[in-house]
């Protein structure tokens, strides 16, 4: 399976997809995808020579209108989200459906929504004073944290004393979720039945 990843910033995600997918042979990540004209994630790119790209306006920028294109011309079968904060645009949405998926640092429905990413998102679970958080990831249509949960685990935050905390707690398993749901969709392990998603053994 051709993946393709989708970064803003630190790319801790996509070493934990990198690093797991140097075991499982069907998983090969062919391109990364940010919103800056450089990244952090990007040098986790380059280290494993796999090709990057800005997406925006500026110079030598891939226009998000070309973007479909470009994923053609690497054949790719299916998208992860790895801390990418900016919507996908609807074609591609459209052409990918059920083939994107996103990682959110908190349990959704709750704490999901336009600006919360990132540190937001463990704040308002902060401030709340909620007892669990957790990791969710999800299928991507057209608006921010709305489609069909894939997978989530939680995370006791009872004992917390900062945002920061939460989110070291919830980075640590956002680590193995996301890797163990990409593999499932390697194997063609996850289906959706009676309007649910599935995940099979
Ligand atoms: C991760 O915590 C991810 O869940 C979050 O951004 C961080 C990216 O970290 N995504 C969102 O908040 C999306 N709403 P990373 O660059 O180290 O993978």
């Amino acid at each position: 399976m051709k993946i393709a990843v989708f970064v803003s910033g630190r790319g801790s995600n996509l070493h934990a997809i990198l690093s797991s997918s140097e075991e499982k042979k069907n998983i090969e990540v062919s391109a990364v995808f940010g919103d800056k004209i450089d990244c952090p994630a990007f040098d986790i790119a380059r280290r494993y020579s796999i090709p990057t790209f800005s997406l925006g306006n500026k110079e030598g920028c891939v226009n998000y209108t070309e973007l479909s294109g470009v994923l053609s011309k690497f054949k790719i079968g299916f998208i992860v989200l790895a801390g990418f904060l900016k919507l996908i645009p609807k074609e591609v949405v459209l052409n990918f459906d059920k083939r994107i998926i996103n990682i959110h640092p908190a349990l959704l429905p709750s704490f999901g929504g336009k600006g919360m990413y990132g540190i937001n998102v463990h704040k308002a679970v902060y401030e709340s004073s909620a007892k669990i958080s957790g990791v969710t990831v999800h299928f991507v249509d057209a608006s921010y944290d709305t489609g069909k949960i894939i997978a989530q685990r939680c995370v006791d935050i009872s004992d917390v004393r900062s945002p920061e905390e939460i989110a070291e707690r919830v980075l640590k398993i956002e680590h193995q979720i996301l890797p163990y749901v990409v593999g499932k969709f390697a194997e063609n392990k996850v289906r959706i039945v009676n309007d649910r998603v599935v995940i099979l053994d």
